[in-house]
């Protein structure tokens, strides 16, 4: 069974602090609901967790409802290291309902995430961990105490996107390993599985187009595209 964990129980405190962004609409749809809407359309998807914070529980409850698929919400934790254990935690305690040999987790915030839904999801066929990637545009320096310490070869640097698809009891190691070891700073699953596993996880391109929301300025971006563009949920 293929479960798809969506994660909505952050703050979105560089988006504007009176309202979480996954709930914020983009040309009237909530930004949470274009992430739901992909996995309720994928056929190899079998079930939907979303992680939430506890005081938005009931209106994502709400929107949960309008899902055919099963949609199990829970609640997240302060760091999204924290919301991701804690539905992976859930979703084991409930292992009679879920069953759940992959999961992929993916971030809310990023609206326009179905071609790689479906990319990751065909590699993970055949792979345990699977994380989208695309090259950076700019170049990137290093800096610590305002001192370039290192300029990496542009070549070799790449962004890295959600969702990022995994076995899920190998994930589910991953994390509770990196809990009992005090690691708790992980911004990524991705780098989570390589650190405590030893392994890096495979990769698939990402796209350009799967930006995550951030800031304001986002919002009016993806806001333009859908309008003059294609449909980017599509
Ligand atoms: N997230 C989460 N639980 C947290 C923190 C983040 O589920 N405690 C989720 C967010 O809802 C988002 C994704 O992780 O979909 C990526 O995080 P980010 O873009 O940083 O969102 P926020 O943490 O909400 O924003 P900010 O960092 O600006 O407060
Ligand atoms: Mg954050």
């Amino acid at each position: 069974m293929n479960i798809a964990l969506i994660l909505a129980a952050g703050k979105g405190q560089r988006f504007d602090r009176n309202i979480p962004k996954q709930f914020v609409s983009l040309n009237g749809k909530p930004i949470l609901a274009y992430s739901l809407d992909i996995v309720e359309e994928m056929e190899q998807i079998d079930r939907i967790v979303i992680v939430t914070h506890p005081a938005y529980e009931q209106t994502v409850r709400e929107m949960g409802e309008k899902y055919k698929k099963t949609v199990m919400v829970c609640e997240g934790g302060s760091t999204r290291q924290e919301s991701v254990f804690n539905a992976l935690r859930r979703m084991k305690e409930m292992s009679s309902f879920f069953d759940a040999s992959n999961v992929l987790i993916h971030d809310s915030a990023r609206p326009f995430a179905k071609n790689v839904f479906h990319r990751v999801m065909e590699k993970l066929k055949t792979e345990k961990a699977v994380v989208p990637v695309i090259n950076t545009k700019d170049t990137i320096y290093v800096i610590k105490n305002k001192k370039v310490v290192d300029i990496p070869c542009r070549d070799y640097l790449f962004n890295v996107q959600t969702p990022q698809g995994f076995s899920f009891s190998m994930i589910l190691d991953s994390h509770a390993k990196a809990a009992q070891q005090k690691l708790l700073a992980f911004t990524d699953d991705g780098s989570l599985y390589a650190a405590i596993q030893k392994r890096q996880p495979s990769i698939v391109d990402g796209d350009q187009m799967n930006f995550k929301i951030t800031d304001k300025k986002d919002r009016i971006l993806a806001e333009y595209y859908l309008s003059h563009g294609k449909d980017l949920s599509r």
